[in-house]
């Protein structure tokens, strides 16, 4: 069984199975907001989220550095990175990614793919310019799901950054339950846990469009009057029910909190533009003692 010690940033994960002494930074929301004359159609969807935060770039930069100095072994990516999918911040942060010579994995937030008071559903403007801007991102995985062992772990991936979880989705996360071994599950936006906000919103009861706050603000379409499918909620009972799954990361929300619901740890990092402050994340197998 997979016990878990957490000292501030530091989330340390114990497992016999485990290389101890494995490191990964798990980096989430750093809205950056680069731009150029290739943007430059885009600009009525881009405004409002162009002048967000102020240290972003400055703070990306910092946590890179850190990386590279630190010599972590894989950095993680939650969502968010970017305000809008320009083309220009796609370059800067595929190019910025590679100068580390780290590897990463990717999943996307609400914002990477969004041009607010565009046309369409979420679901089809996050198939279309995921595949259109953030490919360079993903490195040839497939931006839904995607799952990777590092060190013994089974670190499972899923974009949830349109709240809702679709069936494909829900039966790659079985798969990997049927791999068996100790994994973890990456997202966007946090599950629900009772007690928590709409913004905790992946299977919250109720999510819908009586309790969407920004539909308007954020240009695009109302979440739906039916809440949440039933796909979703199965995903959501599963994760919570998977034996061998200790802790779920997600970001979105911006500030760092820990929720355990039913024996499961969710770890909300903080967001990156905030303060520059992130999550680590360390593997101790049966070597080290503890602290
Ligand atoms: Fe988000």
């Amino acid at each position: 069984m997979t016990t878990i010690a957490i000292d501030g940033p530091v989330v340390r994960l114990r497992h016999p199975a485990f290389t101890d002494g494995w490191r990964a930074f798990i980096l989430s929301d750093s809205h950056l907001a680069l731009d150029d004359e290739r943007g430059l159609p885009y600009r009525q969807h881009s405004q409002r989220m162009a002048g967000g935060y102020k240290q972003a770039q400055a703070y990306w930069e910092q946590a890179l550095e850190r990386a590279v100095a630190e010599k972590v072994n894989h950095l993680f990516l939650l969502g968010d990175m970017c305000s809008f999918p320009s083309a220009a911040v796609v370059d800067y942060l595929s190019q910025t990614l590679r100068d580390t010579g780290i590897a990463y994995s990717y999943i996307a937030g609400n914002h990477d793919w969004h041009y607010e008071g565009m046309p369409g559903s979420e679901i089809a403007l996050r198939d279309e310019w995921c595949r259109r801007r953030l490919a360079p991102l993903y490195q040839g995985r497939q931006p839904l799901m995607h799952a990777e062992v590092h060190g013994g772990l089974r670190v499972v991936l899923v974009d949830n950054s349109v709240y809702e979880i679709l069936p494909e989705q829900r039966d790659f996360f079985r798969a990997q339950v049927a791999h068996g071994g100790p994994m973890i599950l990456l997202v966007h936006v946090p599950l629900y846990v009772p007690g928590r906000s709409i913004f905790f919103g992946c299977g919250h009861p109720q999510w819908g469009a009586a309790t969407d706050p920004y539909w308007q603000i954020e240009g695009r379409e109302r979440w739906p009057e039916s809440g949440h499918s039933a796909c979703t909620y199965d995903f959501h009972r599963e994760v919570f029910a998977t034996l061998e799954l200790p802790a779920i990361f997600a970001g979105h929300i911006h500030r760092r909190s820990l929720d355990v619901h039913c024996g499961k740890t969710q770890i909300v990092v903080p967001g990156l533009a905030v303060a520059g402050e992130f999550t680590e994340l360390r593997l101790c197998g049966e070597a080290t003692s503890g602290q």
